[in-house]
This record gives C-alpha cells, structure tokens and sequence, in this order.
C-alpha cells in the first residue's frame, strides 16, 4: 500500500450492521474521545495547517477561519453545526462509518453532512479504510461554509437518489469525485485544492499540485463522468474549475439526457489525456507507471 491516503469517500457501505436509527446517525460521543484520540487529532491538524497555506483554495481557508475548529480538540458537532447552520443551513451529522448509498444522499439532500465519529490511529495517519472525523470535518466542513458549495452538494445528494434508480450512480459518482473529494480550482495565482481527499491528505495536497506526474485537466462534465477513478492510491489526473460558481451551475442541470448520452459510450482510464481535453498540466505519468512496474515484478 502506498503512503497515499487510501478512503472511499463517499462510497456505500458493504454489510455492516446497521445501527439503531434507520437514518444511520449516532451521537457524536464527544466526552468519550480519549486524550490520545485528541491528540491525534492535533497532530494531523497541525501538519495540515502547515502545508495548506498557498495550497488551499481561499474559500477554504476563509470557511476554517470562521469555524470552531482548532488544534487542541476534535471538534464538536453540535457547535460545527450551529455556525454551519447560519451559514449555509448545513448541520454534521455523526454516522459509524460509511453508509449506505440511500442514506448518504437522503443526509445530503437535507443538508446534513454524515461524518465519521472515530479518529485513526496514531500509527496510521496517512492510511484510513473508511473516511475519519479528520477527513469529514477538516477536509470537509470548511466548504461547507461556502453557498457554491453547500447548495452544489445538496444537489448531488438529491441527484444521487435519481441517479440510482436509474442505474447510473458510478456515472454521477465520479463528478463528486473529481470535484468534492479531489477537486482542483484556478485561482488567481496559481492552482488551489478544493477537494477534501486532497485537503485531508498531507502527501496528496502536495502531489496533487507539486508534482509532475499527474495531469490536471481543464473540468468537463461529460468527460468526468466517463473517466474512472482510483481509489487505492493518488490521483491520476485531476480536474481543475475555474470557480465554484461553475459547480453551482452543475447544480442546476438535468442530468439524465447527459446520461442518456454517454450510456454504452467508451470509458476513459484515469490516466488518459483526450485531444479533446484542455490541458492544464500534461503529467509524466511517472508515478504510477513505476507502481505498476513494481506490480508486474512482484
Ligand atoms: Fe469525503
């Protein structure tokens, strides 16, 4: 396994036992945490803080500032919620873990964000099998805060429900993917993170940017919702907006034509480079060509 962090954002939950309520939500259990899960806690949320100046976008940055969310304790639900609510009419909601597909796109049509409660262990902090408080809150809650962004994901929680029962949920999947989890923005001075996966990740909030072997792509709708995605490992290419504006609009689009459209067309692998693309940064594909290299040897 690679040091990327490794989360299946918002992905379904296999068969685990489904909790008492029937919407998944548990209480947060803030007094529970322990000193050594706070702790935790400040050790990713100090690095971060670090790495993030002239790499997070400044809706980002700007939502973090106005939030109760600080080094020294995980942050507290209800509080997240009560500024959130104000703001953008958001509240977190506390959930086990993943959750299945119905109920995760039922939180977010209602504007209820499902975080994880649990923190990772210390000696795991850049491996997490499902998506922690750190990512769902850090990575997560400060977009939140954005209306572009708060109405954007109520419109994929509500896009999601229709998407499913039209079989087309992996096509509509790969839109948050390449936006929410690993989303890049032009900003006036240079490329900035708006995703989460990459905000909560210390290695990919510098490969994403920094590197030279992913490519990042001008984003397109339709080409995003045919181009797979990696879930075990960084990304490699990602998709760069020009404004988050551009994802309010996407969120007013139907799109079950678009799905029409590219049902039973080809797929695109997450490496490609279309001559149709917009190219931003054409990658040297170093990367993940020297995985799959050791792949083919092992
Ligand atoms: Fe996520």
């Amino acid at each position: 396994m690679s040091a990327a962090q490794a989360t299946k954002h918002g992905l379904a939950a296999g068969d685990a036992a489904a909790p008492e309520r029937p919407d998944w939500t548990i209480d947060q259990g803030w007094s529970n945490y322990t000193p050594a899960e706070h702790a935790v806690w400040k050790t990713l949320f100090e690095r971060q803080t670090k790495l993030l100046p002239g790499r997070a976008c400044d809706e980002f940055v700007e939502g973090m500032k106005n939030l109760p969310i600080g080094a020294d304790r995980i942050p507290d639900f209800l509080e997240l919620s009560e500024v959130l609510m104000q703001r953008t009419g958001w509240q977190v909601v506390a959930v086990p873990g993943l959750v299945p597909d119905e109920v995760f796109f039922e939180h977010l049509a209602n504007r209820r964000f499902p975080a994880g409660n649990f923190i990772r262990k210390p000696h795991e902090l850049d491996y997490l099998e499902e998506p922690d408080v750190f990512h769902d809150v850090f990575g997560h809650v400060p977009m939140l805060m954005n209306p572009s962004i708060a109405d954007y994901i109520q419109a994929y929680g509500v896009g999601g429900l229709r998407a499913k029962k039209l079989g087309m949920l992996d096509k509509l999947a790969r839109v948050y993917w390449y936006t929410v989890e690993f989303g890049l923005i032009q900003q006036k001075d240079g490329l900035r993170i708006y995703g989460a996966g990459i905000a909560s990740s210390r290695t990919e909030s510098v490969f994403s940017l920094d590197d030279p072997s992913p490519n990042r792509i001008a984003f397109d709708l339709e080409r995003v919702m045919r181009t797979h995605y990696r879930i075990d490992d960084f990304q490699e290419s990602y998709f760069v907006i020009d404004s988050l504006a551009e994802l309010l609009d996407l969120a007013t689009i139907d799109f079950a034509p678009l799905y029409e459209r590219i049902a039973g067309q080809p797929e695109y692998q997450p490496g490609d480079v279309l001559p149709t693309d917009r190219v931003i940064t054409r990658g040297t594909g170093r990367y993940h060509d020297a995985k799959r290299r050791q792949a083919v040897t092992a």
